[in-house]
């Protein structure tokens, strides 16, 4: 298994251009399975989790081709009045390694009139349910059961219909999911207390374009008019806000400097606001964002929240950065139970923060130390990283294939900004 071996202590310095964003390249693949002409797709990062989503929409009877622009072709041909059973199983193998699989059961039961989809199981974060999902849908007119692990899904008739929906937790890939199963259903779907991450708002773009009708983009309360088919477009993903923060981080952290390319600043205002207040020197334009370090980082305090709050893809790293930084912290982790598995190795690298609930409170120390040292999740290992680039000494991180779900060559990136870094298998 692949291992990153970083030696740490040098600055952070130079330019990087940002990929496009795995949570709005997921959704916007499993819209493919909506439209009975090709989705083509730019700006995909190459990533695990998008290799998994191919692989799961080949599974549905999409046919997948990347050309020569490296743009992904998706296309999901409508199953004709002789044709066979349209395929709508999703498999516990594949779901089980990416919870975003669940993406496709919204798509597969507005289109086929039925799914059978893995519940995705455990996860390293906090129990993830996604009742409200199957809830939104049950209230569209589906008949859902749960059995031997999995989602059993028809429509009595064959369509969904429009529907009030209410969110009592924001839910992004429940949104997401509601949102699809809508564009097709009878009706007027309104979805109140959505999630509007930019991540969203980039699927309700590329579905407009396809031929849906949601309005309320950006609002907590979307209105969605479902009409009779979607087309094929070309879309073009977001850059990546949680891989350009992290980025933003590693320069924070090692006092140094980074300009980020193909960014769209406004949806990191959050983080922004939050490395401003540490002492980070920051400028933004249309596409980019520099940012200089001088001086030790002041602590911050940060409780996560939907957005246009602080995300909880970024409490890790941010938590790195109060690791070393002066003052004490606080931070406060409101949209997973159990996002602390940092913590742990965090203390290994002579970290030292105390955990009360869901509470983290970091008491910033002059260094860090390198150690051997776990990935658990995505995010996770991301701060893991960063915390490699400060410490003294080698770190290796292991079971970084975590990494590789989220971060599309992050040692050739952060070697190119001048990081002490490498894989080894
Ligand atoms: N929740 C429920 N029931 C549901 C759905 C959600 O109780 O039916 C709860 C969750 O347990 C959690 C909260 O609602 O406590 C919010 O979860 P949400 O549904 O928003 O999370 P998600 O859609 O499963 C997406 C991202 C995550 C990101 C979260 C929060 C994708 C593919 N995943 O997950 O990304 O952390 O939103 O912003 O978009 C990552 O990229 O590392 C990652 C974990």
């Amino acid at each position: 298994m692949d291992k990153l071996i970083i030696t740490g202590g040098k600055k952070i310095d130079g330019e990087i251009v940002i990929s496009g964003a795995k949570n709005a390249a997921l959704p916007i693949m499993a819209a493919g399975l909506l439209a009975s002409e090709s989705l083509i797709l730019s700006n995909v990062p190459h990533l695990k989790d998008v290799t998994t989503m191919m692989e799961l929409l080949g599974l549905l009877d999409a046919r997948l081709t990347v050309d020569e622009n490296m743009e992904i072709h998706i296309d999901s041909a409508s199953p004709g009045p002789h044709n066979q059973t349209p395929k709508i199983h999703a498999p516990y193998e594949l779901v089980k390694t990416m919870r975003a699989s669940i993406l496709v059961l919204g798509p597969l039961l507005t289109r086929f009139g039925k799914a059978h989809v893995s519940l995705p199981g455990g996860c390293a974060i906090g129990s993830r349910p996604v009742d409200l999902h199957i809830k939104a849908l049950q209230r569209m007119g589906a008949n859902i059961i749960v059995e031997n692990g999995y989602i059993c899904c028809d429509v009595p008739g064959g369509r969904l219909h429009g529907a009030d929906i209410y969110f009592d937790t924001v839910t992004v890939t429940g949104t997401e999911n509601i949102i699809m199963a809508a564009t097709l259903a009878k009706g007027t779907t309104t979805i109140s207390n959505a999630a509007r991450e930019p991540e969203v708002t980039d699927l309700i773009h590329c579905l407009n374009a396809m031929g849906a009708r949601i309005s309320g983009i950006n609002t907590s309360t979307l209105i969605i008019e479902g009409v009779e088919k979607l087309s094929g477009t070309k879309y073009t993903v977001i850059p990546d806000r949680i891989e350009a923060g992290t980025y933003l981080i590693a320069a924070a952290i090692t006092r140094g400097r980074i300009r980020l390319k193909k960014v769209v600043p406004s949806t990191l205002e959050a983080v922004l606001k939050a490395l401003e207040k540490t002492g980070a020197n920051i400028t933004c334009g249309d596409d980019w964002i520099e940012l200089t370090m001088s001086q030790r980082p002041k602590a911050i305090d940060i409780q996560t929240a939907p957005y246009p709050g602080f995300p909880t893809d970024m409490q890790a790293q941010i938590m790195v950065l109060n690791t070393i930084a002066e003052g004490t912290s606080t931070i406060v982790e409101n949209i997973f139970e159990n996002r602390f598995m940092h913590v742990q190795e965090l203390a290994r690298m002579g970290a030292n923060i105390q955990l009360h609930g869901n509470t983290a409170i970091c008491h910033g120390v002059e260094k860090l130390t390198g150690a051997p040292v776990m990935a658990t999740d995505l995010r996770a290992s991301a701060g893991l990283v960063l915390a490699g680039l400060i410490a003294e000494g080698k770190t290796c991180i292991e079971r970084i294939y975590h990494i590789d779900r989220g971060y599309e060559r992050i040692e050739e990136k952060l070697f190119q900004l001048n990081a002490n870094i490498n894989r080894q298998a």
